[in-house]
């Protein structure tokens, strides 16, 4: 059984890769900070998989900690590393905290880790900006990124390759995630924002409980079908799968070398005012929604070419916007009647 290091695993999309790593027989160790989860998620994670994961305290920041951590622990297979800090808008009020915290992290990481090892990073669709075709290819240019967040994820993925190219024992997929919504079939595990959610699926989940005002749509003059901006929603369980299926190719080799990316999403695309409707549908709940300007920054329309992923990972997202809205509702009920 092959022992993998999940850091940020107490998080959103870590809980739900380690419940996922779990399922495919794979042994699984947390560490995280707990800066943006709750240690409550290993309750959680034992209630779904019957295991008390694993799990370490510490601040990937921490070089000496790390290096302690890896020194002990010279069993771990492979890493996931989804420990970072990750809101676009407070990147931009504080850069180098998202400097600070997202390079430092992977640096003492790939440091430390020093030896044979499979690495899968935490990427983002961010990278492509507004693609000028679509879906987008992950051969399509890198553009300049709008926001500290963004620039982080496109520098570690330089970091990653350069580091990749001259170090033959380092195998690392970086995974261009589209925009994870939805939570565990169970409830058990979803999404904890931080104060007034920024992104969509959160927004309305806590509209819709009466913890938010009415919803406002971020422009519906766009130049697309219903004039609102789209995106490529994914469900968090099947990007965790996608986790898993990285390891695996790393496992067996990757034909393309010690660093690859992956795009990971639907490869279809969806409307804010589409998101609103099959909420309200697959629920059976009215949203509170008005149209508003545009937001600053936003791409008009983004969704993925997952046909890499489909083929070379085997991977191939199952789950539609539907389940996406069914799981990430039951979860806000859940959340709201059990709060951590
Ligand atoms: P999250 O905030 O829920 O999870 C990240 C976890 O990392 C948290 O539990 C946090 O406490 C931990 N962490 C942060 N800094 C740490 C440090 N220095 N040491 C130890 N632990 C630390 O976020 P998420 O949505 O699960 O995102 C996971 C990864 O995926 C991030 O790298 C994020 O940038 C990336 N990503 C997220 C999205 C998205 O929309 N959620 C999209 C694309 C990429
Ligand atoms: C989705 C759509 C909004 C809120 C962000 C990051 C990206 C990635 C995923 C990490 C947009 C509209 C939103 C609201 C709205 N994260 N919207 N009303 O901006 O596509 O991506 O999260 O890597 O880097 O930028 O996601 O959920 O914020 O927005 O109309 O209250 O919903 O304008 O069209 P986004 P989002």
């Amino acid at each position: 059984m092959a022992k993998i290091l999940v850091t940020g695993g107490t998080g959103y999309i870590g809980s739900h890769t380690a419940v996922e790593l779990h399922n495919a027989g794979y042994e699984v160790v947390i560490v995280d900070n707990l800066s943006n989860s709750n240690i409550k998620i290993l309750t959680q994670l034992h209630a779904i998989t019957g295991k008390w994961f694993d799990f370490h305290e510490i601040d990937l920041q921490d070089d000496k900690a790390v290096q302690e951590f890896a020194e002990k622990n010279t069993d771990i297979d492979g890493i996931i590393h989804f420990a970072a800090s990750k809101a676009v808008g407070e990147s931009v009020e504080q850069p180098l905290k998202y400097y600070r915290n997202n390079f430092y992290g992977l640096i003492n990481l790939l440091t430390s880790f020093n030896r044979k090892i499979n690495f899968v990073f935490s990427s983002s669709c961010t990278v492509y900006g507004q693609p000028e075709s679509l879906p987008v290819t992950e051969a399509a240019p890198v553009q300049k990124a709008e926001s500290p967040y963004g620039n982080t994820k496109q520098i570690a993925e330089e970091i990653l390759a350069e580091t990749a190219a001259v170090t033959p024992d380092l195998n690392v997929i970086a995974l261009r995630y589209f925009n994870p919504v939805g939570a565990h079939e169970t409830a058990l595990i979803g999404e904890l924002p931080n104060g007034v959610p920024a992104n969509l699926v959160p927004f309305i989940t806590q509209s819709a409980i009466g913890k938010r005002g009415p919803i406002t749509v971020y422009g519906n003059d766009y130049d697309t079908p219903d004039g609102s901006a789209i995106r490529d929603y994914i469900h968090v369980v099947d990007l965790a799968k996608a986790h898993v299926a990285a390891i695996k190719l790393l496992e067996t080799g990757n034909p393309n070398g010690n660093y690859d990316v992956f795009n990971i999403g639907t490869g279809k695309g969806s409307s804010v005012l589409e998101i609103i409707a099959a909420f309200e549908k697959v629920n059976n709940e009215k949203l509170d929604y008005k149209i508003g300007p545009r937001r600053a920054g936003d791409i008009v329309q983004i969704y993925g070419d997952v046909q890499k992923s489909n083929k070379q990972l085997g991977w191939k997202a199952s789950l539609d916007i539907n389940e996406m809205m069914r799981s990430a509702w039951e979860w806000e009920k859940y959340i709201k009647a059990n709060p951590f």
